[in-house]
């Protein structure tokens, strides 16, 4: 495998590791917030996000790559309303979209056509988790301030619930 491409996938797990804290930062604010349903909606990204990391994991290894584990940096949100997270969430996942391009980029560069259907998973994913996110802002934007709305939106997130993702179901 190309080197640089390894180096891109291997810093991806910590990418898709950072992500899992950062979500579970935005549950503890919302649990503290008493929205427990949104505080659930991201334990399960933080879930998928780890879940993420170990795709990553198993794709290296299965190409016979070691794998390194990086430190993963301490999130500092600090959130002085319920819309923050939800939009610092939107800019993130905009940012782990690039990355994944990034690594594409350098898998196309390398004529590495394994890597890029195995990246291929990522970039559904990835226009699924912006969906997601631009969908939590848009609703909070437009009914966070009516307690009964926001109440409503907490009991939807509420019921969100794990699943695993294909590549690890079929694993
Ligand atoms: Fe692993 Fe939310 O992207």
């Amino acid at each position: 495998m190309d080197e640089r491409v390894y180096e891109l996938l291997n810093d991806q797990m910590k990418k898709e590791l950072y992500s899992a804290y950062l979500y579970m930062s935005f549950a503890d604010y919302y649990e503290d917030e008493g929205l427990s349903g949104f505080a659930n909606w991201y334990m399960i990204q933080a879930a998928e996000e780890r879940d993420h990391a170990l795709i990553f994991r198993k794709y290296l290894l299965d190409n016979g790559k070691s794998v390194q584990l990086k430190g993963i940096d301490q999130p500092d949100k600090t959130f002085s309303n319920h819309l923050e997270p939800l939009e610092a969430a939107l800019e993130h996942e905009k940012y782990i979209t690039g990355t994944i391009n990034d690594i594409y980029t350098a898998a196309l560069e390398a004529k590495d056509y394994r890597t890029m259907k195995f990246l291929d998973w990522f970039i559904s994913e990835q226009q699924e988790e912006e969906d997601n996110a631009e969908k939590q802002v848009s609703r909070m934007r437009l009914f966070g301030n009516d307690a009964k709305a926001l109440y409503d939106l907490d009991q939807e997130n509420a019921a969100r619930v794990y699943a695993v993702p294909s590549p690890l179901a079929n694993a």
